[in-house]
Protein backbone atom coordinates (compact mmCIF):
# COMPACT_ATOMS: atom_id res chain seq x y z
CA UNK A 1 0.00 0.00 0.00
CA UNK A 2 1.39 3.37 -0.63
CA UNK A 3 2.87 5.58 2.38
CA UNK A 4 1.13 8.61 1.59
CA UNK A 5 -2.49 6.90 1.32
CA UNK A 6 -5.46 7.71 4.35
CA UNK A 7 -8.63 5.44 4.57
CA UNK A 8 -10.97 7.17 6.73
CA UNK A 9 -14.87 7.51 7.43
CA UNK A 10 -16.65 10.46 4.55
CA UNK A 11 -18.01 13.52 5.81
CA UNK A 12 -20.41 15.18 3.91
CA UNK A 13 -18.06 17.35 2.14
CA UNK A 14 -16.69 14.31 0.59
CA UNK A 15 -19.74 13.88 -1.20
CA UNK A 16 -18.90 15.94 -4.24
CA UNK A 17 -15.43 13.81 -4.80
CA UNK A 18 -17.00 10.70 -4.61
CA UNK A 19 -20.63 11.92 -6.86
CA UNK A 20 -17.41 12.28 -9.18
CA UNK A 21 -15.41 9.45 -8.72
CA UNK A 22 -18.62 7.34 -8.98
CA UNK A 23 -19.98 9.39 -11.98
CA UNK A 24 -16.61 8.37 -13.98
CA UNK A 25 -17.40 4.72 -13.19
CA UNK A 26 -21.21 4.74 -13.98
CA UNK A 27 -20.48 5.34 -17.59
CA UNK A 28 -19.91 1.70 -18.48
CA UNK A 29 -22.03 0.30 -15.99
CA UNK A 30 -19.54 -1.03 -13.90
CA UNK A 31 -20.56 0.74 -11.15
CA UNK A 32 -24.64 2.20 -10.29
CA UNK A 33 -25.10 5.81 -10.66
CA UNK A 34 -25.67 7.64 -7.80
CA UNK A 35 -26.37 11.50 -7.28
CA UNK A 36 -24.92 13.86 -5.03
CA UNK A 37 -27.77 14.00 -2.31
CA UNK A 38 -28.41 10.34 -2.65
CA UNK A 39 -24.45 10.27 -1.14
CA UNK A 40 -24.70 13.09 1.30
CA UNK A 41 -27.80 11.59 2.75
CA UNK A 42 -25.58 7.44 2.82
CA UNK A 43 -22.31 9.59 4.03
CA UNK A 44 -22.04 7.53 7.67
CA UNK A 45 -21.89 3.94 5.15
CA UNK A 46 -18.98 5.54 2.71
CA UNK A 47 -15.42 5.06 3.56
CA UNK A 48 -12.73 7.41 1.00
CA UNK A 49 -9.30 7.10 0.62
CA UNK A 50 -7.18 10.00 0.80
CA UNK A 51 -3.62 11.19 -1.40
CA UNK A 52 -2.34 14.29 -0.32
CA UNK A 53 -5.62 15.78 0.61
CA UNK A 54 -7.71 14.43 -2.39
CA UNK A 55 -10.26 12.22 -2.30
CA UNK A 56 -8.84 9.31 -4.96
CA UNK A 57 -11.33 6.47 -4.08
CA UNK A 58 -14.85 5.40 -2.00
CA UNK A 59 -17.02 2.53 -1.19
CA UNK A 60 -19.90 2.17 1.29
CA UNK A 61 -20.99 -0.65 3.86
CA UNK A 62 -24.87 -1.13 3.79
CA UNK A 63 -26.61 -2.37 6.62
CA UNK A 64 -29.05 -5.17 5.10
CA UNK A 65 -29.60 -7.45 8.43
CA UNK A 66 -28.21 -8.35 11.70
CA UNK A 67 -25.50 -10.20 10.54
CA UNK A 68 -25.41 -9.29 6.82
CA UNK A 69 -23.55 -6.18 5.25
CA UNK A 70 -23.21 -5.25 1.25
CA UNK A 71 -20.12 -3.33 0.06
CA UNK A 72 -21.32 -0.81 -2.90
CA UNK A 73 -20.09 1.90 -4.89
CA UNK A 74 -16.58 0.46 -4.77
CA UNK A 75 -14.23 3.51 -6.99
CA UNK A 76 -10.83 4.69 -7.52
CA UNK A 77 -10.23 7.28 -10.05
CA UNK A 78 -8.49 6.58 -13.06
CA UNK A 79 -5.51 8.13 -11.46
CA UNK A 80 -5.35 7.02 -8.33
CA UNK A 81 -6.24 2.89 -9.89
CA UNK A 82 -3.83 0.26 -9.75
CA UNK A 83 -1.23 1.86 -6.49
CA UNK A 84 -3.12 -0.43 -3.83
CA UNK A 85 -6.14 2.20 -3.06
CA UNK A 86 -9.21 0.17 -3.49
CA UNK A 87 -7.72 -3.19 -1.75
CA UNK A 88 -7.07 -0.75 1.05
CA UNK A 89 -10.48 0.48 1.29
CA UNK A 90 -12.06 -2.71 1.01
CA UNK A 91 -9.64 -3.77 3.63
CA UNK A 92 -11.06 -0.87 5.63
CA UNK A 93 -14.28 -2.24 5.02
CA UNK A 94 -13.71 -5.42 6.41
CA UNK A 95 -12.26 -4.53 9.58
CA UNK A 96 -15.28 -1.65 10.17
CA UNK A 97 -18.13 -4.88 8.88
CA UNK A 98 -15.78 -7.21 11.70
CA UNK A 99 -15.65 -4.42 14.73
CA UNK A 100 -19.20 -3.75 13.87
CA UNK A 101 -20.09 -7.77 14.10
CA UNK A 102 -21.33 -8.53 11.32
CA UNK A 103 -20.64 -12.20 10.57
CA UNK A 104 -20.95 -12.52 6.53
CA UNK A 105 -20.07 -9.52 3.83
CA UNK A 106 -21.50 -10.00 0.20
CA UNK A 107 -21.33 -7.60 -2.86
CA UNK A 108 -22.43 -7.47 -6.76
CA UNK A 109 -19.49 -7.32 -8.99
CA UNK A 110 -18.47 -7.88 -12.70
CA UNK A 111 -14.92 -8.17 -11.72
CA UNK A 112 -15.16 -11.22 -8.93
CA UNK A 113 -10.86 -11.83 -9.45
CA UNK A 114 -10.46 -8.19 -7.44
CA UNK A 115 -12.38 -9.03 -4.93
CA UNK A 116 -11.27 -12.77 -4.77
CA UNK A 117 -7.89 -11.26 -3.48
CA UNK A 118 -9.52 -10.39 -0.61
CA UNK A 119 -11.39 -13.48 0.47
CA UNK A 120 -14.71 -13.08 -1.31
CA UNK A 121 -15.60 -16.21 -2.78
CA UNK A 122 -18.25 -16.30 -5.64
CA UNK A 123 -22.05 -17.64 -4.83
CA UNK A 124 -24.00 -19.71 -7.00
CA UNK A 125 -27.05 -17.30 -7.45
CA UNK A 126 -29.79 -20.25 -7.80
CA UNK A 127 -28.89 -21.82 -4.32
CA UNK A 128 -29.70 -18.53 -2.47
CA UNK A 129 -32.28 -18.51 -0.75
CA UNK A 130 -35.35 -16.90 -3.55
CA UNK A 131 -36.48 -13.93 -0.40
CA UNK A 132 -32.61 -12.79 -0.53
CA UNK A 133 -32.78 -12.62 -4.30
CA UNK A 134 -36.59 -11.19 -4.77
CA UNK A 135 -35.06 -8.21 -1.87
CA UNK A 136 -32.75 -7.28 -4.21
CA UNK A 137 -34.00 -7.68 -7.79
CA UNK A 138 -37.63 -6.61 -6.89
CA UNK A 139 -36.51 -4.18 -4.09
CA UNK A 140 -33.82 -2.82 -4.29
CA UNK A 141 -34.33 -2.58 -8.43
CA UNK A 142 -31.03 -4.27 -8.63
CA UNK A 143 -29.46 -6.33 -11.14
CA UNK A 144 -27.65 -9.60 -11.45
CA UNK A 145 -27.08 -9.83 -15.12
CA UNK A 146 -23.40 -10.19 -16.14
CA UNK A 147 -22.72 -9.90 -12.32
CA UNK A 148 -20.88 -12.45 -9.92
CA UNK A 149 -22.85 -12.50 -6.43
CA UNK A 150 -19.76 -12.68 -4.16
CA UNK A 151 -19.64 -13.57 -0.22
CA UNK A 152 -17.05 -13.47 2.67
CA UNK A 153 -17.17 -14.61 5.72
CA UNK A 154 -15.77 -12.29 9.06
CA UNK A 155 -16.73 -15.29 11.62
CA UNK A 156 -12.38 -16.00 12.10
CA UNK A 157 -11.40 -12.41 12.05
CA UNK A 158 -10.88 -9.54 9.32
CA UNK A 159 -8.16 -11.11 8.12
CA UNK A 160 -9.16 -14.59 7.39
CA UNK A 161 -8.87 -14.09 3.49
CA UNK A 162 -5.54 -14.81 4.16
CA UNK A 163 -5.96 -18.32 3.96
CA UNK A 164 -6.95 -20.41 1.45
CA UNK A 165 -8.53 -17.19 -0.21
CA UNK A 166 -4.79 -15.66 -0.91
CA UNK A 167 -3.84 -15.43 -4.16
CA UNK A 168 -2.01 -18.35 -5.09
CA UNK A 169 -2.73 -20.15 -2.10
CA UNK A 170 -3.08 -24.06 -2.13
CA UNK A 171 -6.32 -25.47 -3.02
CA UNK A 172 -7.21 -21.87 -5.24
CA UNK A 173 -10.00 -22.88 -7.60
CA UNK A 174 -9.75 -19.33 -9.29
CA UNK A 175 -12.78 -17.58 -10.60
CA UNK A 176 -14.44 -18.55 -13.38
CA UNK A 177 -13.98 -16.18 -16.59
CA UNK A 178 -16.71 -13.77 -17.21
CA UNK A 179 -19.47 -14.11 -17.83
CA UNK A 180 -19.51 -17.99 -17.67
CA UNK A 181 -21.17 -19.54 -14.48
CA UNK A 182 -19.46 -20.43 -11.36
CA UNK A 183 -17.17 -23.34 -11.85
CA UNK A 184 -19.02 -25.44 -8.88
CA UNK A 185 -16.01 -26.25 -7.60
CA UNK A 186 -14.95 -22.12 -6.28
CA UNK A 187 -18.36 -21.61 -5.43
CA UNK A 188 -19.05 -21.21 -2.13
CA UNK A 189 -21.78 -23.17 -0.34
CA UNK A 190 -24.16 -21.01 1.62
CA UNK A 191 -25.36 -22.10 4.88
CA UNK A 192 -29.09 -22.36 4.80
CA UNK A 193 -30.86 -18.80 6.02
CA UNK A 194 -27.16 -17.17 6.17
CA UNK A 195 -28.11 -14.42 3.61
CA UNK A 196 -31.99 -14.21 4.88
CA UNK A 197 -31.40 -11.65 6.79
CA UNK A 198 -30.77 -9.19 4.04
CA UNK A 199 -34.60 -9.41 2.93
CA UNK A 200 -35.68 -8.55 6.11
C1 LIG B 1 -11.73 -2.04 -9.28
C2 LIG B 1 -11.03 -0.86 -8.65
C3 LIG B 1 -11.85 -0.33 -7.48
C4 LIG B 1 -9.64 -1.33 -8.16
O1 LIG B 1 -9.01 -0.26 -7.51
P1 LIG B 1 -7.43 -0.07 -7.57
O2 LIG B 1 -7.04 0.95 -6.58
O3 LIG B 1 -7.01 0.15 -8.98
O4 LIG B 1 -6.94 -1.54 -7.14
P2 LIG B 1 -5.60 -1.90 -6.35
O5 LIG B 1 -4.47 -1.07 -6.88
O6 LIG B 1 -5.84 -1.84 -4.90
O7 LIG B 1 -5.40 -3.42 -6.80
C5 LIG B 1 -5.24 -4.48 -5.87
C6 LIG B 1 -5.01 -5.75 -6.67
O8 LIG B 1 -6.17 -6.05 -7.45
C7 LIG B 1 -5.84 -6.12 -8.83
N1 LIG B 1 -6.89 -5.49 -9.61
C8 LIG B 1 -7.15 -4.19 -9.71
N2 LIG B 1 -8.21 -3.98 -10.52
C9 LIG B 1 -8.60 -5.19 -10.95
C10 LIG B 1 -9.63 -5.63 -11.84
N3 LIG B 1 -10.46 -4.77 -12.46
N4 LIG B 1 -9.75 -6.96 -12.05
C11 LIG B 1 -8.91 -7.84 -11.44
N5 LIG B 1 -7.91 -7.48 -10.60
C12 LIG B 1 -7.76 -6.16 -10.36
C13 LIG B 1 -4.53 -5.34 -8.96
O9 LIG B 1 -3.76 -5.82 -10.05
C14 LIG B 1 -3.85 -5.61 -7.64
O10 LIG B 1 -3.18 -6.84 -7.67
P3 LIG B 1 -1.70 -6.99 -7.04
O11 LIG B 1 -1.89 -6.76 -5.56
O12 LIG B 1 -1.31 -8.38 -7.38
O13 LIG B 1 -0.89 -5.93 -7.68
C15 LIG B 1 -10.80 0.30 -9.68
O14 LIG B 1 -10.08 -0.22 -10.80
C16 LIG B 1 -12.09 0.90 -10.18
O15 LIG B 1 -12.56 1.89 -9.61
N6 LIG B 1 -12.63 0.36 -11.27
C17 LIG B 1 -13.86 0.89 -11.88
C18 LIG B 1 -15.07 0.68 -10.99
C19 LIG B 1 -15.27 -0.78 -10.60
O16 LIG B 1 -15.09 -1.71 -11.40
N7 LIG B 1 -15.64 -0.97 -9.32
C20 LIG B 1 -15.95 -2.28 -8.77
C21 LIG B 1 -17.42 -2.47 -8.85
S1 LIG B 1 -17.93 -3.90 -7.91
Amino acid sequence: MRSDLLVRSATPRDAPAIHRIIDACAADGTVLPRDQEDITLAIPSFVVGVVRGEVVGCAALVTCGPSLAEIRSVAVSPAGRGTGVGAAIISHLISEAHFLRFDRLFLLTRIPEFFRRLGFRVVDPDALPDSFLSDLVRCQKRSLFNKFVMTRSLVNGPIDALGPGFAGAAGDAGVPAYPSRPDPASVETVPAGVLVGAAQ
